[in-house]
């Protein structure tokens, strides 16, 4: 099989690439390796910057984003029982989405196989060849079958597990990593979120989150110990903890119901660079994580993104490799930017046993700063809506 771009992997990054580029008559192909079904099952973060809204909006799949989404003007931010509110509207004039993860991917699916896209579930990449020429290779294995697909250029979207990183020289490439001490425990449960906008919130017990999908459907996040037994927390329990770290008045409000997903998930930094080798250019996951403290996973894949899909229409339209040339230092300038904020909003909410009573005693300093510095809230919100692509 022959394309234009080989794009390795059905996440939001790659569903997005694809889409984006057939809208410019670019043609591609979408390896995956799980099925469809399995790609939907996946509950991730659901906080979309203006940049992405409007991203998704330009490849045409903003229709139920727009009706079903829900506009954030700012989140809550809660200390020694006190909760705060942080405006981004009045702060920068802009405000977030909230809007599943696990929708804006259906949504692209959708989109790909109304144009007639291809899109092939269950092909999982096996080797990337001749990343050096200008005929680059990816075998995969589908059916039981070993193929190959011929293109012009390779899009690693694979996720931080994918092959296409992995398949780079350690000598190419340089990794920068943080795995820290904790995880997220998280449930999702069919009752109606605490507040009408998301709450963080810093505990000596630990971080806590309460986020939604929707106005019927919660989301809820503890921090717990990374190697943490997830038989210790039956949902009583978390409801209880959840009420102790987001405080009183939330605990007072708070809807529980019977869990409908539970899971911890590991927390890590990471940075691989550069993101481009020879005719292959890695994008969202496969080239770096963050925590998801800020919820920047989804957004930094989208941004990447941007300017990939960008950089291959001049390629093909203009003839020109000027933007393909600069994708990695252009896209490592806003991740890196990104990954501050992320690892910043980690360290002011979780618990570090390491840095003892001091670091509690700092990170209360900086919280109360930000209660009532306008100038800090500014910082923190013009971060949260997204930096300028
Ligand atoms: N061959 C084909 N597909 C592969 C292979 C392979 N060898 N390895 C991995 N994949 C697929 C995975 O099954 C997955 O569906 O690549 C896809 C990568 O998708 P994501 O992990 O969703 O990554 P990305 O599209 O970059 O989206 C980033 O996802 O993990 C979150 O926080 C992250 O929200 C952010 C978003
Ligand atoms: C979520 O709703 O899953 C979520 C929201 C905000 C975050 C992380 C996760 O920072």
């Amino acid at each position: 099989m022959r394309t234009q771009v080989g794009i390795v992997g059905a996440g939001p990054a790659g569903l997005l690439l694809s889409q984006l580029l057939h809208l410019q008559g670019i043609a591609s192909v979408v390896l995956e390796h799980r099925s469809q079904e399995y790609v939907l099952s996946r509950i991730r973060a659901g906080v979309l910057e203006q940049g992405t809204v409007t991203m998704l909006e330009k490849a045409g799949v903003g229709a139920r984003m727009r009706r079903e989404g829900l506009v954030h003007e700012g989140i809550e931010i809660a200390f020694k029982g006190e909760r705060h509110h942080v405006n981004f509207q009045s702060l920068v004039g802009s405000s977030v989405m909230i809007y599943g993860q696990t929708e804006v991917t259906h949504d692209l699916m959708d989109a790909r196989q109304a144009a007639g896209g291809t899109v092939l579930y269950e092909a999982e990449a096996i080797g990337i060849e001749d990343i050096g020429t200008d005929k680059p290779r990816i075998r995969y294995r589908h059916r039981g079958e070993e193929k190959e697909l011929e293109c012009d250029f390779i899009a690693g979207c694979d996720g931080y597990h994918g092959v296409c990183r992995r398949s780079v020289a350690s000598d190419k490439i340089k990794t920068y990593e943080r795995v820290y001490p904790f995880g997220w425990l998280g449930i999702l449960s069919r009752t109606v979120p605490v507040s009408h906008e998301l709450i963080y919130a810093r505990h000596d017990n630990g971080f806590a989150l309460a986020s939604m999908r929707s106005m019927a459907l919660s989301r809820y996040y503890i921090q717990v110990a990374a190697d943490e037994d997830i038989e210790k927390w039956p949902d009583e329990k978390i409801w209880d903890e959840l009420g102790v770290r987001l405080g009183p008045e939330a605990a007072a409000k708070m809807e529980r119901g019977p869990s409908i997903e539970k899971s911890i998930a590991p927390l890590r930094s990471f940075v691989a660079t550069p993101m481009r080798f020879g005719r292959m250019f890695l994008a969202g996951d496969a080239a770096h994580i963050v925590p998801p403290t800020g919820a920047k996973g989804l957004n930094l894949a989208a941004s990447d993104v941007h300017y990939l899909s960008n950089a291959l229409i001049e390629h093909y339209k203009q003839n020109s490799s000027r933007s393909l040339d600069i994708y990695s230092e252009r896209c490592l300038r806003r991740i890196w930017k990104a990954e501050r904020f992320s690892w910043w909003m980690t360290g002011l909410l979780h618990r570090f046993p390491e840095t003892g009573e001091f670091g509690g005693m700092m990170q209360l300093a900086e919280l109360d700063y930000l209660a009532s510095s306008k100038s800090a809230q500014a910082a923190l919100a013009e971060n949260y809506v997204g930096l300028p692509l």
